[in-house]
């Protein structure tokens, strides 16, 4: 297996995993009836997957081979929210660096199919970390307050919570993340 097709099926773990820990927590917090939150993480998880499955498209279209990896059962438990949404903001830092380091590579290799698919994902990550940053500072303003996260939760439900994130590059493409 070349270099390249080594390292970005090395990276869908960190895909699937994003997924499989997204939906860990989407079930804690509809444990704890924080459905906003819940229903969030829920949509988080499913678009990892089409993360991961962009990739998987593109290793068959360029006739490489795809492993698929295998994921460590999820973390299931937080302290708090804050606790669950520095932990989303760690693991998109994480994926940036694994991203970037692809990118880095297949530059390196002249790759150009690869780089222009990785285009893509070095936008929706500058998307993903900017929502989980906001999301985190917001949360740090709510405090102790309950009223606070309730209403935070609410707007989450409605689709108002990220409304003034969403766009900040152009917008993360939505779209496209099933294919
Ligand atoms: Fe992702
Ligand atoms: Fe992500």
């Amino acid at each position: 297996m070349k270099e390249l097709t080594r390292a970005i099926n090395n990276h869908l773990a960190s895909e699937f995993q994003a997924s499989h820990t997204y939906l860990a927590m989407s079930i804690w917090l509809r444990e704890k009836d924080l459905v906003g939150f819940s229903a969030y993480m829920l949509t988080k998880s499913n678009e990892e997957r089409g993360h991961a499955s962009r990739m998987i498209a593109y290793l068959v279209d360029s006739d490489q081979d795809v492993e698929l990896p295998t994921i460590e059962a999820p973390q299931r438990d937080w302290a708090s929210v804050q606790a669950l949404f520095d932990h989303v903001y760690d693991l998109e830092k994480g994926v940036t660096a694994s991203i970037h380091h692809l990118y880095t590579l297949a530059e390196g290799l002249g790759e150009r199919s690869a780089t222009a698919m990785l285009d893509w994902f070095v936008s929706e990550q500058l998307q993903e970390e900017a929502e989980a940053r906001f999301v985190c500072k917001r949360l740090r303003l709510a405090g102790d307050n309950s009223a606070a996260l309730l209403l935070l939760d609410q707007q989450f439900l409605e689709g108002t919570a990220l409304a003034h994130v969403k766009g900040g590059m152009g917008g993360s493409d939505q779209g496209a993340d099933a294919a």
